[in-house]
């Protein structure tokens, strides 16, 4: 058996550095078909799984407990730095093989390795506890760096360069759009006239400053970071194109899992597994005739973390895992 146990982990890591992952055991029992972990012997399930947010490993490795050898597990994560951890853990176990990619482009990077259908595919959306905690990504208004915010810094502009060509109607969009900010106009106008973007601090300062309204508890550029987070690194687009794709990627009987960490994700992970779980679409119920539509999933689930894990991990609170089985009950004409 190959030692997983003997990769990188959490207690080799700097503290600061460690991810806690979200809704393991849970999220791992969905992806296997079965309630409770413990209905599962180690080392027993075949089959060809895909993580698609390999971060440090959590999920991954808790799911390679259960695979036998002959299973593969596919990882992508778009950051360099989960994808250095990854590819120690495939030097040190054949079954899994890396991608250093969106997710958005699983289809294809799947098909270059050979793999047409796949038995599960598990994602745990949104950024890592590592790069919160590295103030130099500049996705934290807590600790001081670059305004980059980028998930793969190889790829793509930094949200300073948006910032710095953006109108101030564009970026009032994007804070309203991705952060759900109310004060969208107001902290859009402060921030474009700033004279340079090369401190996630000040931004966070002239964006408290901007706020009319503080919220007890919470830093007033919360939602501002969140949206430019979410517009720079297409994260709703990239999760669309992942949902549709699981379609044709899982086969008949293979499970989807998404964890996700706010309401924009979580809505359209909802709505999706309803849309292809139902056997009819929303938008056409109103037609005299309405057609009938081939129900993908079957048995859509919405699991929460308990309060211990909660407690435990506070950034546990805010997520909701989902997921169902890809059934294949054709439209009945
Ligand atoms: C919440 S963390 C995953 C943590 C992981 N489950 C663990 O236990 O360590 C999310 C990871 O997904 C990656 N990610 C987010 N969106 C992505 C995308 N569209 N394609 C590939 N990776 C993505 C991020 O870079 C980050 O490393």
């Amino acid at each position: 058996m190959n030692d997983v146990s003997s990769i990188t982990t959490a207690s080799d890591m700097p503290k600061q550095f460690v991810h806690t992952a979200v809704l393991l055991d849970e999220t791992v029992a969905m992806l296997l078909n079965v309630k409770k972990l413990t209905e599962l012997e180690l080392a027993s399930v075949s089959g060809v799984y895909v993580d698609a947010t390999f971060g440090r490993g959590g999920h991954s490795r808790r799911l390679l407990e259960f695979l036998d050898e002959s299973a593969r597990l596919v990882v992508f994560d778009k950051d360099p730095e989960a994808i250095e951890v990854a590819q120690k853990l495939a030097a040190m176990d054949s079954r899994v093989q890396v991608v250093h990619d969106s997710f958005a482009n699983v289809a294809k990077d799947l098909d270059k390795l050979g793999i047409g259908k796949i038995d599960g595919l598990m994602a745990d959306l949104g950024v890592s506890s590592p790069q919160l905690d590295d103030g130099s990504r500049g996705f934290s208004f807590m600790k001081d760096g670059a305004v980059d915010m980028r998930m793969d810094t190889t790829r793509g502009e930094p949200v300073s360069a948006w910032l710095a060509r953006v109108s101030a109607d564009e970026l009032a969009d994007v804070l309203y759009q991705f952060g759900e900010e109310r004060h969208s106009r107001k902290i859009a106008r402060a921030i474009k006239a700033m004279d340079s973007y090369d401190s996630t601090l000040q931004l966070a300062e002239v964006i408290k400053q901007a706020h009319p309204n503080w919220q007890k508890g919470k830093h007033p550029a919360t939602q501002s970071f969140q949206a430019m987070r979410i517009f720079i690194n297409n994260e709703l687009g990239d999760v669309d194109a992942l949902l549709e794709q699981s379609i044709e990627l899982l086969a008949t009987g293979g499970r989807l899992a998404v964890i996700s960490f706010h309401s924009l994700e979580d809505r359209r992970i909802k709505q999706f597994l309803q849309r292809h779980s139902r056997g009819y679409y929303d938008e056409e119920q109103h037609l005299p005739i309405v057609p009938a539509r081939p129900k993908y999933f079957a048995k859509p689930k919405r699991v929460a973390p308990t309060q211990a894990e909660i407690h435990q991990n506070p950034r546990a609170r805010s997520a909701w895992l989902r997921g169902a089985v890809r059934s294949d009950e054709p439209a009945v004409l």
